[in-house]
């Protein structure tokens, strides 16, 4: 396995803190009719997102997770094994699935899939980060915090082989 180290600082603190605080500001006024919106968060990586986002939000939500796994070090597998499902029921409820970042977007396409079967009222997708050069699925998103290039990330959630997780801001790895 290569060895990496954090390269730089690509999102800090406060940009995060800025941007999470606007779409909590869009969803916020998107979904103020709605009396039943649910927070699908993807463990673990939309853990802080999860739990930043859903403080922004001023409407009445819910929160359940699901867990899926996709990656192991910095390559997508390529296919998505569902580890943990939703607990309650989403019938009838508007849904918007809370994620870290859309890669591929295979852990998307095949998320929407499962989660359609459920027949909620609404399904909308928030991603903090999106790196578009690197999607091979094409999936619909509609909120994304960052556009980044395609770099592998760390921190705020992100990953790499389950470290990095607690950084405050988002990193780029780099080969060591
Ligand atoms: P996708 O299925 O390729 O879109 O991959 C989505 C999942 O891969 C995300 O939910 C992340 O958990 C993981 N992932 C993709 N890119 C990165 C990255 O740059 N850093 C850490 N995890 C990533
Ligand atoms: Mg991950």
């Amino acid at each position: 396995m290569p060895n990496y180290a954090i390269d730089q600082i690509l999102i800090d603190a406060s940009q995060l803190h800025h941007r999470v605080r606007a779409m909590g500001q869009e969803i916020t006024a998107a979904y103020a009719e709605t009396d039943a919106l649910v927070l699908v968060g993807i463990l673990r990586g939309a853990l802080y997102f999860l739990a930043d986002l859903s403080r922004a939000i001023e409407v009445p939500v819910q929160i359940d997770l699901i867990s899926v796994a996709s990656y192991s070090g910095t390559e997508s597998s390529g296919t998505v094994t569902l580890l943990k499902d939703l607990d309650d029921e989403i019938q009838g409820k508007d849904v918007l699935i809370v994620e870290d970042i859309i890669d591929t977007g295979r852990t998307l396409h095949a998320l929407l899939d499962h989660l359609r079967g459920h027949r909620p009222r609404s399904l909308g997708v928030c991603a903090l980060l999106d790196k578009p050069d690197r999607r091979i699925t094409p999936v619909p998103v509609d909120y994304v915090g960052f556009t980044i290039p395609d770099h592998f990330v760390v921190g705020y959630g992100l990953d790499y082989d389950q470290s990095y997780r607690n950084l405050p801001h988002i990193a780029r790895l780099k080969p060591a």
